[in-house]
Parts: C-alpha cells; sequence; structure tokens
C-alpha cells in the first residue's frame, strides 16, 4: 500500500466527532510547525498519533488545549468551536491534558494532588470525587499520604492522570505516558488507559512507541513534518511496512 494515496485520509473523518481537528496551521513565532493537521477522535475512541521526534505532536496537543493558538483551522470538541481558548476554559470543556513532563506536585501528597486538580476542574458536579479515582489507582490508594516527588516515574504518570480526572474529562489528551518507563510499568499504564477507556473516557494518545499505540488506540494518525500523511487502523498500520520505516523508523 502506498502511503500517500489520499483516500487514506478521507477514512479519517469522523462522523459526530468528540474532538474535531481541521485544517490547524501552528507554531512558535515565525516558526511554522504544523501546516495543516486534521484528525477526530469519536467518542468512546482510543486514537492514537504517532511519529518521530519533532514531528508536531506535543504542538498538535498543545494546540487542542490552547497552550499554542492556532493561525489557521479549527479545533472543535462537542460541535463547539473551541479555537484558541485558554488551556483553563478547554479543562472546563472537558478536555485534559497530561503532559510528557508529568507534571504532579512533589511537595504534595497523592492524595492533595488529585483535590488540587479536583478544584482546577470544570464547573459541572459531574467531576468524579478525588475518593473515587483514587479506588481506580491501586498502587496510590495504599499509600494516599506519600508525596508526589517521592513516586516513581510510572506512579507519577498514573497521578498526572488521576489529576485529570478529577478535573472532570471526558478526553483525555496523553502526551508519551510510557516514557522512560520499565516494561512491567508499561503494561500498567496500559492497562490503566484501557480501563479508563471502558469506563467511558475517550483518548488521543501520543506515543513514540509504535506497539503501545497499536495495542491502545484503534486508529492512528501518522504525523511526519507537521503534516498527517497517514491515517489507518491498526491491522492497516501494522501490515504497512513502508510507513512504518519510511515515516516512524521502524524496520521489519
Ligand atoms: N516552545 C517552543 N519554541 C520553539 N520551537 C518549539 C517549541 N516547542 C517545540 N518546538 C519545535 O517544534 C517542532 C515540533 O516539536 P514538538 O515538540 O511538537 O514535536 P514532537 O513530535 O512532540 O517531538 P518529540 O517526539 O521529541 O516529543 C520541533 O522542531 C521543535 O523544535
Ligand atoms: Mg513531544
Amino acid at each position: 500500500m502506498s502511503s500517500d494515496a489520499p483516500d487514506r485520509l478521507d477514512a479519517g473523518a469522523c462522523q459526530d466527532p468528540l474532538l474535531d481537528v481541521s485544517g490547524v496551521v501552528a507554531g512558535y513565532g515565525a516558526t511554522e510547525v504544523l501546516h495543516d493537521v486534521s484528525l477526530c477522535v469519536g467518542e468512546g475512541e482510543v486514537v492514537s498519533l504517532v511519529g518521530r521526534n519533532g514531528a508536531g505532536k506535543t504542538t498538535t496537543l498543545r494546540s487542542v488545549v490552547g497552550n499554542v493558538t492556532p493561525s489557521a483551522g479549527t479545533v472543535s470538541f462537542r460541535g463547539e468551536d473551541v479555537t484558541g481558548l485558554s488551556a483553563e476554559e478547554t479543562v472546563r470543556k472537558g478536555v485534559a491534558f497530561v503532559p510528557e513532563e508529568r507534571r504532579v506536585f512533589p511537595g504534595l501528597t497523592v492524595e492533595e494532588n488529585l483535590r488540587v486538580g479536583h478544584l482546577g476542574g470544570g464547573a459541572t458536579d459531574d467531576r468524579p470525587d478525588p475518593d473515587e479515582v483514587l479506588e481506580e489507582f491501586e498502587n496510590l490508594r495504599e499509600h494516599p499520604d506519600r508525596l508526589g516527588g517521592a513516586l516513581s516515574g510510572g506512579e507519577q504518570q498514573m497521578l498526572a492522570i488521576g489529576r485529570a480526572l478529577v478535573a472532570g474529562a471526558d478526553l483525555l489528551l496523553l502526551d508519551e505516558p510510557t516514557e522512560g518507563l520499565a516494561p512491567f510499568v508499561v503494561r500498567r499504564v496500559e492497562e490503566l488507559v484501557a480501563d479508563l477507556n471502558d469506563g467511558g473516557i475517550s483518548v488521543l494518545l501520543v506515543e513514540q512507541n509504535v506497539e503501545v499505540a497499536l495495542e491502545l488506540a484503534d486508529r492512528h494518525y501518522v504525523l511526519d513534518r507537521g503534516e498527517i500523511v497517514y491515517h489507518g487502523t491498526s491491522d492497516q498500520l501494522r501490515d504497512d511496512e513502508d510507513v512504518m520505516d519510511r515515516h516512524l523508523g521502524i524496520t521489519k
């Protein structure tokens, strides 16, 4: 299969999407990083965005949550235009971004970290209670008084995801959640994301680890130098040696 067949991109359309990114152009100062990025996440889906270092994956997530303002194109959530809203406003709409740096407050306990996330969330009453969320995190709930800074990388990742949940997220944007984690911890993060998705949370997952993306997501977008160059299901991507090699640097 050729990676530049135009109908492949048409297959990336969603009916009635939860998140719809359409023709986004964005960058930093005079440097344009995203040239024309379109992707969508349907309600209940896990969708991955994969690509090499510097392709613009983080910039795409930042454009969705308003940390970067697109110079063209639109971002819609539940059919509402949210392009250019501030990060605080997008969180209130139900979109939560868990950045690569896994920001947890090192001097606050696990429980306090979750309470702070709860306060920062939407104004609606459907935000889960921090105690309820903690129940889902087997390894964190046993020691709710541990300091954020004393947690392992995997535990910090889970706490960062927990903070997004208590803010009332319906859509989680995860930026390389398994980066730097040992393989058995990667499994636990995968299980957590799968469980959350079973519970109704939709996910846009950025991964360098294509195996994790193939395992977790139903559909995939490949980003290369600020452009979506491919879209497909897990089976399609797994079998497409050309895309795997050319855009992801994976040779079978
Ligand atoms: N704050 C910034 N100011 C200026 N340029 C930036 C900034 N952040 C990223 N860039 C540039 O934008 C381009 C895309 O970066 P981005 O972080 O979106 O890529 P990425 O796909 O997430 O890469 P990685 O896999 O390394 O995380 C890169 O060339 C990067 O150097
Ligand atoms: Mg990145």
